[in-house]
């Protein structure tokens, strides 16, 4: 019989089992899906459990202090933040292909964590021996795990993981899909801000720039994804749509006219689809005036932007996110 409380009660005991007198270190994205795992293991081993979050540089406007913040005040968990922005963007340099991407992005976060676990040992205490993640049955799937389903996109948090890896993976939600890890959030007490946020992905904004990733189209993405969130926010509209990716076609330009003259600008895509999974998705049929309102702020105060797309493809054939 399948109840929020029997996953909890279940893994809770695994959990304990596994880890015995050791120590685990779980990475934060800012979603909900590790932040999940994460109270799952904290209620299981409390302060055998350290959650380490690496800003790499690629999180959306906000989300660092969100986590910084929120998480902990609901929790209590113990949090190490490393500031990895520099390395992350000097190892995406040159770097356009998008497995590409998301496996210098997977590698240099298992890294970072290498470097996190080291300085927690050197703390003094039980061996670290385990790393927690928020791997949903989705990505399971999708990563070709276990059920021969060939592999769509190598994902952050299950493909691409380097083969020097030292950790032991604890992976609670494996089984769970993304409603029953909402439910099982709401049930560890989690506040509704970190339970019902919409899906981001591991890579951040890195997979959300067609072209190279740089400092400064990050920035432009960062605000333009701020206006559409917003924007959505305000319209009332958070409940209604799975998630909005917000991409930034950086190899792209195209001509337009603003203010006195000519622009040659970047195109901004806006991605909003609803879904039940993920593994299935249909465009969102926005209000017109919200596409409008977005569009216009945008295209006024990005600089750069002078054109906003609406993506009105499902997936199949398309994928949420562009790369
Ligand atoms: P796609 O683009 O495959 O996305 O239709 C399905 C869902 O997964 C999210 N996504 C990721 N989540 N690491 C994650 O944790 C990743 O590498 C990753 N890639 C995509 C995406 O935002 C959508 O919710």
């Amino acid at each position: 019989d399948w109840t929020t409380g029997n996953v909890i009660e279940e893994q809770v005991e695994a959990i304990r089992e596994l880890v015995g007198d050791k120590r685990a270190i779980c990475g934060l994205s800012g979603g909900v899906d590790s932040a999940v795992a994460a109270a799952l293991v904290q209620k299981a081993i409390g302060s055998q459990l350290t959650c380490v979050y690496v800003d790499h540089g690629l999180m959306r406007k906000g989300e660092t202090e969100q986590v910084e913040k929120d998480f902990v005040a609901a929790t209590g968990v113990q949090l190490k933040v490393v500031d990895a922005e520099e390395r992350f963007l000097t190892a995406l340099k040159g770097v356009s292909d998008p497995e590409e991407k998301r496996k210098i992005i997977g590698r240099e976060f298992i890294r970072v964590f290498e470097q996190a676990q080291a300085e927690i040992i050197a703390d003094e205490g039980p061996a670290v021996e385990f790393l927690v993640q928020g791997t949903l049955y989705p990505d399971v799937v999708e990563s070709g795990g276990g059920t021969g389903t060939a592999n769509i996109k190598s994902h952050h948090n299950v493909g691409g993981l380097p083969e020097d890896l030292e950790f032991q993976l604890i992976e609670p939600l494996r089984k769970l899909f993304k409603d029953e890890v909402r439910m099982v959030g709401q049930e560890l007490g989690l506040p509704d801000e970190i339970v019902q946020r919409q899906p981001f992905p591991g890579p951040g904004l890195g997979i959300r720039i067609v072209g190279e990733v740089t400092k400064e189209r990050l920035d432009l993405l960062r605000e333009a994804d701020a206006i559409a969130r917003e924007e959505l926010t305000a319209a009332g509209l958070d409940r209604d749509i799975w998630q909005c990716p917000v991409v930034l076609l950086a190899d792209v330009r195209s001509v337009g006219v603003q203010g006195d003259g000519r622009t040659y600008g970047h195109p901004i895509v806006l991605r909003p689809v609803s879904s039940e999974d993920a593994m299935t998705a249909d465009w969102s049929r926005l209000p017109y005036d919200v596409l409008a309102k977005i569009s216009t702020r945008i295209t006024n105060e990005v600089r750069d932007v002078n054109r906003v797309v609406l993506d009105v493809t499902s997936k199949p054939p398309g994928t949420i996110e562009w790369e």
